[in-house]
């Protein structure tokens, strides 16, 4: 079995089939659990390929939004994508966030802290920038309670007694959060766990997605033998729910967390 290691995006569309369109799924609800108020300027902590930005702007109404990502290729997509909208788009670690003291309304982090090594230290640095009163959220998929977009997968590779580990699951909980969110001082927190419906257009559309670019689960997937994926594939297909129209659907979850950032220190 690979060693297993943290995936590095770097492939903007193939992100978007496998994760950004999920992405957008769960960001519409997360953000109704949010409510935020209109035309805020945000900081997208891990902002990806713009996925979760373009809700940032449809959704809630942004007035500016800056994002930050490690990733060049994945930040150039987002540029391009995002370029009808006022943004900063740059190359940076959300750990040592490159900004002044308390100039964002409200940060978010989408998707993105249980890759992190040091989540306290993102959610430090997400505090110092964001202004006295303004909101640090964040959601992911509930990695232990099942909810990860890769499940099924993960489950049939377990039925052949392999094992197909997701990075950090135990920093996707909500208690987690929640005690990191504490630690810091912000308020008026709050949790939830939403499920999230995901629809394929047919069950070459969820395999190729999943398995087409690298990440966690696809590179236990690419270390089988042939003989073994096909009969992991074609067990899937049996199992997956599949519609007349031939789309293939199940549900995914996520926890989210938010808080704000005490009006005196
Ligand atoms: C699953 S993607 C989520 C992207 C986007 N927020 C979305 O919702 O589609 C995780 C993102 O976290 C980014 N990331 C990984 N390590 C990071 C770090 N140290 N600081 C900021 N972002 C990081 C990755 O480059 C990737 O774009």
């Amino acid at each position: 079995m690979p060693q297993h290691s943290p995936p590095k995006f770097t492939d903007g569309g193939g992100y978007e089939k496998m994760m950004g369109r999920w992405s957008q799924v769960a960001g519409q609800l997360f953000l109704d659990f949010l409510a935020p108020a209109r035309g805020l300027h945000w900081l997208d902590v891990g902002c990806g390929n713009g996925a979760f930005t373009e809700l940032l702007f449809s959704q809630a109404g942004a007035a500016k939004v800056t994002g930050i990502d490690p990733s060049d290729g994945l930040i150039e997509t987002a540029r391009v994508r995002l370029q009808a909208h006022d943004t900063d788009l740059i190359v940076g670690d959300a750990q040592s966030l490159p900004f002044a003291d308390q100039q964002f309304d409200a940060a978010v982090m989408a998707l993105v802290i249980n890759f992190l090594p040091d989540p306290p230290k993102a959610v430090s640095e997400m505090v110092r920038v964001v202004r006295p009163g303004g909101t640090l959220s964040s959601y992911i998929w509930d990695i232990e309670g099942g909810g990860f977009t890769m499940e099924p997968i993960r489950v049939a590779l377990s039925g052949l007694g392999i094992e197909a580990p997701v990075t950090g699951p135990d920093k996707a909980r909500r208690d987690y959060m929640e005690q990191v969110w504490e630690s810091f001082g912000l308020e008026e927190i709050s949790s939830t766990r939403m499920d999230v419906p995901l629809i394929y257009a047919d069950f070459e559309d969820f395999w190729s997605s999943s398995t087409g670019i690298p990440n966690s689960v696809a590179n236990v997937v690419k270390s089988l033998s042939e003989s073994d994926q096909s009969r992991l594939k074609e067990g899937l297909r049996e199992t997956l729910a599949t519609g007349p129209d031939g789309t293939v659907s199940y549900t995914a979850a996520i926890n989210a967390t938010q808080g704000r950032v005490p009006n005196s220190p």
